[in-house]
């Protein structure tokens, strides 16, 4: 979070609140979410977005209280899944501001979205045109917005590269899939076709793919009013907004993409007398990413001559699996103590049994890092509690709130107990022991 600072005994404060003390309140892994740094982080994009609709991508990390924050700070939500529509109902999230996203969408989830009132469906294959209409009434047509697929590659990891033609999501422009689905959307009285929607990737750090894609999606705009003679109000042109996960690291600024964005969208549009659509932007990563911080206790430590050292610590690629899947870079340093002994690289590894539970590769971390000390590991807010996993029957961590100075539970420990409650064929009274 932007306003961190180091204190002279070596804690990190966040908004005024002590890292080393929350570890020691709610034990560590434990994840610390800046309040003050969400919700600055979406007032930045609805002054860069003036006249957009901001959603924040519920995906990249969602709770209560997260839905609440941005609630109060005049976002939408953008949903994939029933278990996020839940959390959104939970706290009364204004249907009118909810969105729901998906390439597969369970029939059963499409019924609850239907039945929370959700404004818009992102419909993203033929087999869900007839599938969404039968749930809708023609007296209250759900509205919905056609993903397309804009056939632009932009540079990041591959596994969330979702712009070209050759991945999962959207409907082709080139094959004509995306009219044909269109088309069909226009017969079904039950369905109201809004606008059109893209999202080409996430972590992108440059405006060009952005632009590119949108103009395709103005073409493409056009191309359905030339052939069917409707003009869609609206385009959401997703997420996918880089930020800095590690020092000197590139982060896209709201500021610039929504200057250049608003320019191109409007001159794209005038050139095609199209009127200006209302625009959406679902911004997730650059919401949240850098309001978060985990911290985790080192168990171990082994140095090897010439193999170098390797750091376990209490968590790994359950609460982060990013650096496992995507070769993910995360600062990370020591905290709540001070030292004199110089950084010596090593390798910070998890507690999970793989040998690909690593947490960073080639850390800077003091030479006298031992079991006992604490790490934190910065640009945790997204995609890192929302992915994680119980694997090897470890429990999800807690995560805290820092606001006003202090830190709040928001979401506690996941227990063995927790755990143990799933397993159906459990009876205490048939244990192995008599
Ligand atoms: N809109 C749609 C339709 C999306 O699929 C996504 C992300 C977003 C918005 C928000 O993207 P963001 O602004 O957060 O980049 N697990 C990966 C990221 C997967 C992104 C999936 N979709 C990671 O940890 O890097």
């Amino acid at each position: 979070p932007d306003r961190t600072v180091w204190t002279s005994d070596g804690d990190l404060q966040i908004d005024g609140a002590s890292t080393a003390a929350a570890a020691h309140t709610y034990g560590t892994p434990l994840i610390l979410v800046s309040e003050r740094h969400v919700r600055d982080r979406c007032r930045a994009y609805r002054a860069a977005f003036p006249g957009t609709e901001v959603a924040y991508a519920a995906k990249a990390f969602l709770c209560t209280a997260m839905a609440r924050w941005v609630h109060e700070e005049g976002l939408s939500l953008d949903l994939c899944s029933g278990g996020e529509l839940a959390v959104a109902t939970a706290v009364g999230f204004p249907a009118e501001r909810l969105l729901l996203h998906g390439n597969a969408k369970p029939p059963r989830e499409l019924a609850a979205a239907r039945s929370a009132g959700v404004d818009r469906v992102v419909i993203d294959s033929m087999c869900e045109v007839n599938r969404l209409a039968v749930l809708a009434k023609r007296r209250s047509p759900q509205r919905v917005l056609l993903r397309i697929t804009p056939g632009i590659r932009a540079r990041t990891h591959k596994a969330i590269a979702t712009g070209g033609e050759d991945q999962k999501f959207g409907l082709s422009i080139a094959t004509g899939e995306a009219a044909a689905v269109a088309e069909r959307i226009l017969h079904r009285p039950e369905l109201t076709l809004a606008g059109v929607h893209c999202h080409i990737g996430s972590q992108i750090a440059t405006t060009g793919p952005f632009l590119a894609a949108a103009r395709r999606a103005v073409a493409f705009l056009s191309e359905l009013r030339d052939r069917f003679g409707v003009t869609l109000g609206e385009l959401d042109l997703g997420g996918g907004h880089a930020v800095a996960t590690v020092r000197g690291g590139t982060a896209l600024d709201p500021a610039l993409l929504g200057a250049r964005l608003l320019t191109t969208v409007r001159a794209e549009c005038a050139d095609r007398d199209l009127p200006m659509p209302r625009l959406t932007v679902e911004p997730g990563r650059a919401i949240v990413g850098n309001a978060g911080v985990t911290v985790y206790r080192v168990l171990a430590v082994k140095s090897r001559p010439g193999r170098g050292r390797f750091i376990a610590v209490d968590g790994g690629m359950s609460d982060n699996p990013r650096p496992a899947l995507y070769g993910a870079r995360h600062e990370i340093a020591l905290v709540g103590r001070t030292t004199k002994a110089p950084p010596r690289p090593a390798t910070v590894v998890g507690r999970h049994c793989e040998a690909g539970d690593v947490l960073a590769h080639r850390a800077d971390l003091p030479d006298d890092v031992h079991p006992g000390d604490l790490l934190a590991v910065a640009c945790t807010g997204a995609y890192t509690h929302a992915m994680a996993s119980t694997y090897n029957m470890v429990g999800r961590p807690p995560i805290a709130a820092i606001a006003s100075g202090r830190a709040r539970l928001l979401v506690r420990r996941e227990t063995e107990a927790d755990l143990l409650a799933r397993d159906m064929a459990h009876d205490k009274d048939r244990d192995m022991t008599g």
